[in-house]
C-alpha cells in the first residue's frame, strides 16, 4: 500500500505545536476581545468574485488562487486572506458600526513552499468597518504590538507607510510607471515583467540587481493630498503618543490592491528577508463597495501564525504550555480499576492518564515517568483487597517530598484535590 505524506507546502501541527499554536490563539483573542472585538468564523472557500477584488494584478489573484469549479458549477475559491470575506460578510449582514471583528484560520496560497512560506498558513486578525478616524490606525496598530508584546516578543519592528487617497496612488503609479519604464534595461527580466502589471510592487524587488533603480524611484509622499498627509500624520503622532516605535519606510507597498492611505508591517528577525514579515495590514475604504455595500471605511491587519511561531523559537519565548496530565493509574489487577478511577478522576476535573493491556508494574512505571505526571495512582492486589489506593510521587512532581501514602478509595478525589497544585 502507498505511504502518503502532506502535500508540499502543508504540515501537521503536533502536540505539543498544537498547543502552543492554541495558546497563541488565546493570547490573541484576549488582547482584542478586551479592545470590543467579537469573533467572526467565516467560511473558507467564497464565489471567486469575492477575491477577485484582492487586484487583479497581484500574485495572489493570478497566480496563488486554489480556484475551482464545484460540482454544482460554481466558481468557487480557498480563501487566500480573510479581509475579502470579512467584508463581505458586512455587506451579506449589515451589522451596526463601527463593527469590530476578530478571527482566526487557515488561508490557501499556492506559493513557492520553503521555511516561513507555505500553501497553507494560519492567520489571526482583526477588521474594523465604519470609522475614517486616524486615532483608529493608531489603535489597531497597538492591538497587534501589544499581542507580539503579551508573547514575550521584543525584536519585531514596525514599518509604516501610506499609499494616499485613490487619486493620490493613481497619479503616483503612473510617475513610477514613467520612471521604471525610462529606467527598464537597469532592472532585472522579473522586475520588467512586474512592471507590465503593477509598477508598485517593482518597490517591492529584494533582488539586489533592481537596487539602484528602486532606490532612485519617486516616493509616494510627494503624491499625498493634504487630506491624506492629514490622515497619516495623526496616525503617526497617535504611535508616538503611545510609544510604539516604526520606521516609514515609502517603498512598503504590500501585496494586496485593496490599500488605501495607511498601510503596515511587522518584520521580525527570524526569516530572509523575502518572508519576514509576521504580520501586515492597513486602510482598504473602498472595499465594501467593490464588494456590493455601501462606501464604509475600513482597517485591518492580519498576523502569520506559523512565522509568529518562528519569530517566537529565534527569540527563544513562548514556549508550548505544559499538559502533562497530574495523576497517572497504574492498574496491576486487570486494568478495570484504572477504567472506573480514571473515569471519575476526569468527571472531577483531574486530569490523569493509564497503562492499558495489562503491563506488568515496571512497565506501567516507566509510562507513568514518561507521561510527565506528578503522581502515580498504584492499585494492586492489596489496594483492591483493602479498598485504598497508594499515592507515589514521581519525578515529574514539584515539590522534594517523595514519600508514598495510601489513601481510603471513598478519599481520593479529596485528597488529590489537597495535594494537586491548583
Ligand atoms: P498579507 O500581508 O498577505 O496580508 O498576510 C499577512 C501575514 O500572513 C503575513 O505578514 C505573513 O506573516 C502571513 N503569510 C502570508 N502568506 C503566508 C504564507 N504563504 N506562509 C506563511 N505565512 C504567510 C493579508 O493577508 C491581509 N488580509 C491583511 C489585512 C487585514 N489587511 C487589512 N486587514
Amino acid at each position: 500500500m502507498p505511504e502518503y505524506h502532506t502535500s508540499p507546502g502543508t504540515r501537521d501541527i503536533l502536540a505539543p505545536d498544537s498547543t502552543r499554536w492554541r495558546a497563541l490563539v488565546d493570547v490573541f483573542a484576549r488582547v482584542v476581545e478586551r479592545a470590543g472585538f467579537g469573533q467572526i468564523i467565516p467560511p473558507m472557500f467564497e464565489d471567486l468574485g469575492v477575491f477577485l477584488r484582492l487586484g487583479e494584478a497581484t500574485d495572489i489573484v493570478t497566480k496563488e488562487m486554489y480556484d475551482f469549479e464545484d460540482k454544482g458549477g460554481r466558481r468557487v475559491a480557498l480563501r487566500p486572506e480573510m479581509t475579502a470575506g470579512v467584508v463581505r460578510a458586512f455587506v451579506q449582514h449589515r451589522p451596526l458600526l463601527p463593527w469590530k471583528a476578530w478571527y482566526a484560520g487557515p488561508n490557501f496560497r499556492y506559493e513557492k513552499a520553503q521555511q516561513g512560506r507555505y500553501r497553507q498558513f494560519d492567520q489571526v486578525g482583526v477588521e474594523v468597518l465604519g470609522v475614517d478616524d486616524p486615532n483608529l490606525d493608531a489603535e489597531v496598530i497597538a492591538l497587534a504590538w501589544e499581542f507580539y508584546g503579551q508573547l514575550g516578543l521584543r525584536q519585531v519592528r514596525l514599518v509604516m507607510n501610506s499609499l494616499g487617497e485613490p487619486e493620490d496612488r493613481a497619479r503616483y503609479v503612473d510617475a513610477l510607471r514613467d520612471y521604471f519604464t525610462r529606467n527598464e534595461d537597469a532592472l532585472t527580466p522579473e522586475s520588467r515583467q512586474t512592471l507590465l502589471r503593477n509598477p508598485l510592487r517593482v518597490l517591492d524587488s529584494k533582488r539586489e540587481h533592481d537596487a539602484a533603480v528602486v532606490a532612485g524611484a519617486p516616493v509616494i509622499a510627494d503624491f499625498y493630498s493634504e487630506s491624506a498627509a492629514a490622515h497619516f500624520a495623526t496616525v503617526l503622532a497617535g504611535l508616538d503618543r503611545l510609544g510604539i516605535p516604526y520606521e516609514v519606510r515609502p517603498s512598503l507597498v504590500r501585496g494586496l490592491d485593496y490599500y488605501r492611505k495607511t498601510t503596515f508591517e511587522f518584520v521580525g528577525a527570524a526569516l530572509e528577508a523575502s518572508q519576514n514579515a509576521v504580520g501586515g495590514g492597513g486602510r482598504y475604504d473602498g472595499l465594501a463597495e467593490d464588494l456590493g455595500g455601501p462606501a464604509t471605511p475600513g482597517i485591518g491587519f492580519a498576523l502569520g501564525v506559523d512565522r509568529t511561531l518562528l519569530e517566537c523559537d529565534a527569540e527563544g519565548v513562548f514556549d508550548a504550555p505544559s499538559r502533562n496530565v497530574s495523576v497517572f493509574v497504574v492498574d496491576v489487577t486487570g486494568g478495570q480499576e484504572a477504567l472506573s478511577i480514571t473515569h471519575d478522576l476526569r468527571g472531577a476535573a483531574i486530569s490523569c492518564d493509564r497503562a492499558y493491556e495489562g503491563r506488568s508494574m515496571k512497565s506501567q512505571m516507566k509510562a507513568a515517568d514518561r507521561s510527565g505526571a506528578g503522581y502515580a495512582l498504584i492499585i494492586g492486589g492489596d489496594e483492591l483487597a483493602n479498598g485504598t489506593v497508594t499515592l507515589r510521587p514521581l519525578a515529574g512532581q514539584a515539590g522534594d517530598d517523595r514519600t508514598q501514602i495510601s489513601i481510603p478509595r471513598t478519599d481520593l478525589i479529596p485528597t488529590l484535590k489537597r495535594v494537586l497544585p491548583s
